[in-house]
């Protein structure tokens, strides 16, 4: 046994204390405590469909644990589901990536995290649009790169300004992240903006890693795959959660150059190895089976679609300015009226209104907070009777 006084031997690793705590788990723990009391709080901070998972997918997965597909698989997947992703890039996205520059992972996270581990060296200097999704910057800083954030505006859609981002280049900008339709806010980038992007890749030799988890969520816009510029210069991570309400089966998958594939294919065999064979059963559905797929994905879009729209109406109507986003399942709404600090007006939401929303912080949006949409319109029509009756005592 150690002597009482000795230190405890548990010291957290220098990685681990550089994780940024999270500025919104105040909030996000105030919510719980709440619930636990038995209060009444209605949340609109999940980032996740609230529809189920398709019959045909769960029916994939069913067969395939009763016929015994239940053991490891290749660690970048099995093949027929690397042919169906490929061809999938193909039909979808006008993207050329052969089965062996596709891989597999336990969710599109896990194929962001190997892909900034395969590529980045400490120093190098990663441009992200901002707001942006927190694990971008968390995970480029974790290899002991440097995100960079680029600004984009409420004003103008949070579209991206490729001048912006081309002000940012130095000799040690690597990567450029992309997110379109984006989290959290929503923005599809129009073609000739991800044109200029790819350009500007191109003169400045840099790496896209463009993340289109939500590339089936768009409502009046065209989505394009970046690759589709700069295929040479590009890494396109995609994958089942957002498209097909698969988020608990984690499969991500991404394409690009074999060398870089391959890479993240080592650092996955000595990390998590394959990704669950039953879900990648389920995903081959999901991808295989097209009929049923589109006809989910089409009810799925259309019902977001009428919830955003009623909620970017009752939240400008309420003298909360919220653009309308044109994908996703997220809204951004300025809160001045509640409280200059994003934070203070979430706690407002959280406490007189009983409405859990994400505050800004964290995604670079000051004076914002974010409100997903992923939920019936009946919440959503209750959630504005609360925010309204809050600012009319
Ligand atoms: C922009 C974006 N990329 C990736 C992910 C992660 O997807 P997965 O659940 O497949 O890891 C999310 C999930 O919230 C997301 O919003």
């Amino acid at each position: 046994m150690s002597a009482p006084s000795a230190p405890s031997p548990f010291r957290l690793s220098q990685r681990a204390r550089s994780l940024k705590p999270s500025a919104t788990v105040a909030v996000s723990s105030r919510a719980l405590e709440l619930r636990r009391a038995g209060v009444d709080v209605i949340s609109m901070s999940v980032g996740e469909p609230d529809f189920d998972t398709p019959p045909h997918v769960k029916a994939a997965a069913i067969q395939a644990i009763e016929s015994g597909k239940t053991k490891y698989t290749a660690v970048n997947g099995i093949a027929e589901l690397r042919e169906a992703i490929s061809a999938k890039f193909a039909r979808e996205n006008g993207l050329e990536y052969a089965p062996d520059a596709v891989t597999v992972t336990s969710g599109g996270k896990q194929a962001l995290f190997n892909a900034f581990f395969a590529l980045l060296n400490p120093g190098d200097e990663v441009l992200i649009p901002a707001p942006y999704w927190v694990s971008y910057p968390e995970m480029v800083a974790l290899t002991g790169a440097v995100p960079i954030p680029v600004p984009t505006t409420p004003e103008s859609g949070f579209i991206l300004d490729p001048g912006e981002v081309e002000a940012r280049v130095t000799p040690r900008t690597r990567m450029i992240v992309l997110n379109s339709p984006g989290n959290p806010t929503g923005a599809v980038f129009p073609p000739e903006v991800l044109e200029a992007v790819a350009r500007m890749a191109q003169r400045h030799n840099l790496v896209i890693v463009t993340d289109e988890m939500y590339e089936h969520l768009v409502y009046d816009a065209e989505q394009v795959s970046i690759g589709r510029y700069a295929p040479e210069h590009t890494l396109t991570v995609n994958g089942a959660s957002k498209a097909y309400a698969m988020t608990g089966w984690r499969i991500g998958y991404a394409g690009g150059p074999k060398a870089v594939i391959a890479a993240m294919n080592a650092f996955q065999s000595q990390s998590t190895s394959n990704a669950s064979s039953v879900s990648q059963y389920a995903a081959l559905a999901a991808l295989t089976q097209h009929e049923e797929t589109a006809r989910f994905i089409e009810m799925a879009r259309r019902a977001y679609r009428e919830r955003r729209d009623r909620i970017v109406e009752g939240l400008n109507a309420l003298g909360l300015p919220t653009p309308t986003p044109q994908g996703a399942f997220y809204v951004m709404a300025q809160t001045s009226r509640l409280h200059p600090d994003e934070l203070e007006a979430a706690r407002r939401l959280l406490d007189e209104a009983r409405v859990a929303v994400v505050p800004g912080t964290d995604f670079a949006a000051p004076g914002q907070v974010r409100l997903s949409y992923a939920t019936s319109l009946e919440q959503i029509g209750e959630v504005l009777r609360r925010i309204g009756k809050m600012l009319a005592d």
